[in-house]
């Protein structure tokens, strides 16, 4: 039998309309543009700022999207998992939402959470559904409203984050392109320099937890940052080797997109010109589980069948890594 790879068949994005630029910021907590430009590289984000609307709003309207440009039937539609840490609801989970929402009958769904590494690890988790060879059509989302958890009068966290989603379509071809590699990990030893406090079953909400501001993203970014420049650096350098890629051969280096600054380590650290790296940054800041997706979702007319792509993440936990894909088509994909 020909072994079956799973090929990435499409994208779809969707980034709310609402603009937080950084002078708003400004005039909300101590900081300005020239701070956060050259600190983080963030020059305004996206705010999901309708009431009532959750990450499934976003990662419903960047699924819709994906499925008219793969031209695919709700019906044959097998598996849908959604990368999130600000699921709608503690449960059911974002993705079931999503299955009524696209008006899927024949899928089964679930949430994966890895934080910002989410997408990351859900290429590679559906990638095997579809190399098994029961799985056909799986749908991917990575989908944060950061800003439900944003506390907006601490300076050191709130220009990073901003609100966005983006989908991948997963496909079986016998054609040597798709998910190619994949060098995952997780550690476990950043909780105390990345997580929220309250709200899980350790800590749940109560009154005392609203007051002491405990719903929040908590964050050490100092150690955040040395661990996310190292673990990037060598998850791409052991892929790329054992995958015999250079800096010649790599044609794309999609990168977490948390700060500038740590882009711009692990694309010196790889010794891949500025021009192969993927950056969206400055204009949605980090969606978390939405980076990924979401610059494909931007850059996807510059990309060609046959381009070797590193993708690369980190996040709470630690988690992070680097998958190598091989890309599926030419050009954009509009219907
Ligand atoms: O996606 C999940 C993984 N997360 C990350 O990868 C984030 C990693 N960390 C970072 O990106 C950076 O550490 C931050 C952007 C969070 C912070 O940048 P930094 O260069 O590490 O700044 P710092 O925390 O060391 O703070 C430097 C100074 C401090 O002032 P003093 O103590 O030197 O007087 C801060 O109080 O900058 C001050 N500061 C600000 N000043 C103006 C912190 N935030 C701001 C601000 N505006 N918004």
């Amino acid at each position: 039998m020909e072994k079956i790879n799973a090929v990435i068949t499409g994208v779809g994005g969707y980034v709310p309309d609402y603009v937080l630029t950084n002078d708003e910021l400004s005039r909300m907590v101590d900081t300005n543009d020239e701070w956060i430009m050259s600190r983080i590289g963030v020059k305004e984000r996206r705010i999901l700022n309708e009431e009532g609307l959750g990450t499934s709003y976003m990662a419903r309207k960047a699924a819709k999207q994906l499925m008219q440009r793969t031209g695919s039937n709700p019906n044959d539609v097998d598996l849908v998992i959604v990368a999130t840490s600000t699921a709608d609801y503690h449960f059911p989970s974002t993705a079931s939402i999503l299955c009524d929402k696209l008006g899927l009958k024949n899928a089964f769904a679930f949430d994966l959470q890895a934080a910002c590494s989410g997408f990351l690890y859900a290429l590679e988790t559906g990638a095997e559904f579809v190399r098994s060879g029961r799985y056909k059509k799986v749908i991917l989302v990575g989908a944060d409203k950061m800003s439900s958890m944003v506390d907006y009068t601490d300076r050191s966290t709130c220009p990073i984050f901003g609100d966005g989603a983006a989908a991948f379509m997963l496909e079986p071809t016998t054609e040597e392109v798709g998910v190619m590699d994949a060098f995952l990990r997780t550690d476990g030893k950043g909780l105390p320099f990345l997580h929220m406090k309250a709200g899980g079953s350790v800590c749940p909400p109560s009154y005392f937890t609203v007051d002491n501001h405990m719903h929040y993203i908590y964050q050490e970014g100092r150690t955040v940052f040395k661990y996310a420049v190292s673990n990037m650096s060598d998850a791409c350098v052991t892929i790329a080797e054992r995958n015999h890629l250079d800096k010649n051969s790599i044609d794309w280096i999609v990168p977490h997109q948390a700060n500038l600054r740590i882009i711009d380590a692990v694309a010196h650290r790889l010794e891949v010109p500025h021009e192969k790296v993927l950056i969206n940054i400055e204009r949605y800041g980090n969606t978390s589980a939405g980076t990924l997706p979401l610059c494909i979702w931007d850059f996807e007319d510059k990309l060609k069948k046959g381009d070797n792509i590193i993708f690369t993440a980190f996040g709470a936990g630690f988690t992070w890594g680097a998958v190598y894909v091989k890309w599926g088509y030419d050009g954009k994909k509009q219907q």
